[in-house]
């Protein structure tokens, strides 16, 4: 630890030149402090001494608040203290939700689940509010309270035990309870509460929350738990992860447990015995909203017999057996002031409509999605006219809403608000960055940059991409970051691979050297080249989705991965992948992904300079294999299986997301490369070209058997 030498400049005697400097300097320290103290938990500096970094920088901003940076250090006391806390990793996965937003989206969700499990009959559906808080996970084990965790990404939280601790909803001790139990709900704040913090906080001249749910975030994010102690944050009970013993047959049955248990479990969770008595219920708890004294923001469905929930399973991060139903979104009336075009990684044009800035439903929203030209023009997808035909304008009084946490959007345009001389909008037919031609595919509904990858544009948000949350996630590497970057004349980053060479170039560079730059320095530097270096291996699912090709988003890139395993055979299906072909029938055959995203894929695998790319980054990294689910026991794990003809006892979407759920591979047509084959009555030239191949062949009885289903 060091004693850093005090500075010896007066806040008084700083000029504004000075002060820039000096404000810059202390963000750097700052953060670099932040980050060996939260992420590395290797402290460089003293407390004493950061405090005294802190104030100086408050005093600085306080003398001349013009100079404040958008990355002021006072600002950040949310990420950094969320930084402070160490990872849990989650032994059940948190789910989010699927969403319906129509009476149709439910009816279909009804119609989905009993397809799946090939089923007729009566089927019964837990109702209940979907509380606007943040999801916890409490661990008890022997009846004790050992672990409480945010939900995260959904596989690793925050280790919040400390403060979940100071919250009075939850027991810290259970009688009657498994050995092991984890309980899931809400952590959330109620409008009474949320009112009277806020009172608090202006009296104390501190600052005020947005919302109900931005205040019980904040609260339940503090390193410091007296503060969470101190705010009145409630828990709703509403679902459990790992446990040593099931907790009841029904999900019904499982919440009175909960609450039996000590736990609080919404009053307003009812037993439904239909699609119809799910929507009764929706406008009853709708009508309620108001009332309630909590933020809502939807009814959640579940299947309420927790074998068929089993059955129904998961994709890859929301189960088959819910659903979220919303409530209609939010909306206000502004002016739009202007229309900005972004193009997005895939060289997407999309227009942004800046906002006079108006609040909808609780939040200040200043841009709003105008989706693409016709969209503007009011034509909808299919060519007819969408708001009775009004395009929309500059200057035009604008309708604006917001559902959950989507990008907010635009309804509807109030014609007689319309200035005089307001223009109708001409989209561009170039791209605002490069100059190359956008041009429309036939059928699609965007304009897209033919730059590739000479685009500028394209090539920073690719980036941005690549280094995001749910991809390779570089600490020290974010958006502004790589902005930054990609127009360093000396350290440039202008593909992925360049990241993992920028400590080597900059090595080579002795007069150039990164830690002389703004905004760097010795220790933010050595900090940011140990974070590369820590994502030089990279699980394979990661990989595929930081690649950013267009339709390979988060959850087929796990699909993908699951199937191919290694990046060397998934680069093979992908590179030899054309239609008709056995590497595009094994591609296709993966539950979930269709001709779109195949062909997306292997025009990206095997266009010549999108490869050269990749392979530069691939020759950088590590890319860790997916380890084979349920291996153990599994008499299927590893083996590659074909399901021919009809099966009358399961469905066959049940069929493929069993045999996946225990590690195998479900192929689409038989090859020298399948195991068995599973053929019910009418199965063809399958069956057939299986025997001439002498692969196993099995009825749907002896399958059940193997899947442990009967
Ligand atoms: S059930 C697998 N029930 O909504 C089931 N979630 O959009 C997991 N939420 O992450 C969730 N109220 O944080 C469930 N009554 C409720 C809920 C609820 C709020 C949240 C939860 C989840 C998110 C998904």
């Amino acid at each position: 630890m060091t004693t850093l030498s005090p500075d010896t400049t007066d806040v008084e005697d700083l000029t504004p030149a000075a002060a820039r400097a000096e404000l810059e300097r202390l963000a750097a320290k700052l953060s670099a402090a932040n980050l060996a103290y939260h992420t590395l938990d290797a402290p460089e500096i003293t407390d004493a001494d950061y405090d005294a970094l802190k104030r100086r920088n408050t005093a600085i901003e306080a003398r001349f608040p013009d100079l404040k940076r958008a990355d002021s250090p006072s600002d950040q006391v949310g990420g950094a203290v969320a930084s402070g806390f160490g990872k849990v990793t989650h032994r059940v996965r948190m789910l989010s939700l699927e969403n319906a937003f129509t009476a149709a989206e439910v009816t279909d969700f009804d119609d989905r689940i009993r397809k799946f499990l090939n089923h007729a009959g009566p089927l019964d559906y837990t109702a209940e509010p979907k509380i606007d808080g943040l999801s916890l996970s409490l661990r008890y084990e022997n009846g004790r309270l050992v672990q409480a965790a945010t939900r995260g990404d959904g596989e690793t939280g925050e280790n919040v035990t400390a403060n979940a601790l100071t919250m009075s909803d939850i027991p810290k001790v259970l009688t009657g309870a498994p050995i092991v139990l984890e309980v899931r709900g809400e952590a959330y704040m109620s409008h009474a509460d949320f009112a009277a913090l806020n009172e608090r906080q202006v009296l104390s001249g501190e600052k005020t929350f947005a919302n109900p749910r931005n205040a019980a975030a904040g609260s339940l994010r503090q390193l410091d738990a007296s503060i969470t102690a101190a705010r009145p944050l409630r828990f709703f009970a509403y679902s459990w992860g790992d446990l040593s013993e099931p907790l009841a047959a029904t999900q019904q049955g499982a919440i009175q447990r909960l609450a039996v248990l000590g736990f609080q479990v919404n009053p307003e969770t009812v037993l439904c015995h239909s699609p119809q008595d799910l929507l009764a219920h929706y406008a009853r708890i709708e009508a309620q909203r108001a009332t309630l004294g909590y933020d809502i923001d939807g009814v959640v469905y579940k299947v309420n017999d927790l074998a068929l929930q089993a059955r129904l399973g998961l994709r890859s991060s929301t189960p088959r057996w819910a659903i979220a139903h919303k409530f209609a979104a939010e909306l206000a009336w502004t002016r739009l002031l202007a229309i900005d075009i972004q193009v997005g990684r895939t060289g997407a044009l999309s227009p942004v409509a800046r906002l006079q800035p108006v609040t909808v439903g609780g939040v200040v929203v200043s841009n709003a999605t105008l989706h693409n030209e016709d969209y503007i023009a009011g034509r909808g997808a299919k060519g007819g006219p969408i708001r009775n035909g009004k395009d929309i304008r500059v200057g035009d009084w604008v309708q604006v809403y917001r559902a959950g946490d989507v990008i907010p959007k635009i309804a509807d345009v109030d014609l007689t608000q319309r200035p005089a001389d307001a223009q109708p909008y001409v989209f561009p037919h170039s791209c605002p960055d490069c100059g190359s031609p956008a041009l429309r595919d036939e059928g699609d509904a965007v304009r897209r940059c033919t730059g590739g990858l000479i685009c500028p544009a394209q090539g920073v948000e690719r980036l941005k991409h690549f280094v995001s949350r749910a991809a390779f996630d570089i600490e020290g590497l974010g958006a502004k970051q790589v902005e930054m970057f990609f127009k360093d004349p000396d350290l440039p980053i202008r593909t992925p691979a360049d990241i993992f060479t920028l400590a080597s170039r900059d090595a080579q560079n002795p007069l150039k050297k990164l830690k002389n730059r703004d905004g760097f320095g010795d220790r933010s530097v050595t900090n940011l080249f140990a974070a590369i270096e820590a994502k030089r291996a990279i699980p394979l699912d990661r990989f595929i989705f930081a690649l950013g090709i267009r339709h390979i988003g988060e959850q087929v890139a796990a699909l993908l991965a699951r199937h191919y395993m290694t990046w060397d055979q998934f680069e093979a299906g992908a590179t030899t992948a054309a239609p008709g072909n056995p590497a595009w029938a094994e591609l296709t055959a993966i539950d979930g992904i269709g001709d779109v995203v195949a062909h997306s894929l292997s025009e990206a695998m095997q266009n010549p300079a999108e490869r050269a790319a990749i392979d530069r980054l691939v020759a950088e990294l590590t890319i860790q294999p997916v380890a084979p689910r349920m291996t153990q026991g599994s008499p299927v794990a590893g083996l590659t299986l074909v399901f021919t003809g009809t099966l009358e006892k399961m469905s066959r979407s049940e069929a493929k997301a069993r045999a996946e759920a225990m590690g195998a591979k479900v192929a689409g047509s038989v090859s020298a490369k399948t195991d068995l084959v599973i053929a019910g009555p009418g199965a063809g030239s399958k069956a057939k070209a299986a025997e001439a191949l002498g692969i196993r062949i099995i009825d749907e009885d002896a399958w059940l058997t193997l899947a442990g289903a009967t």
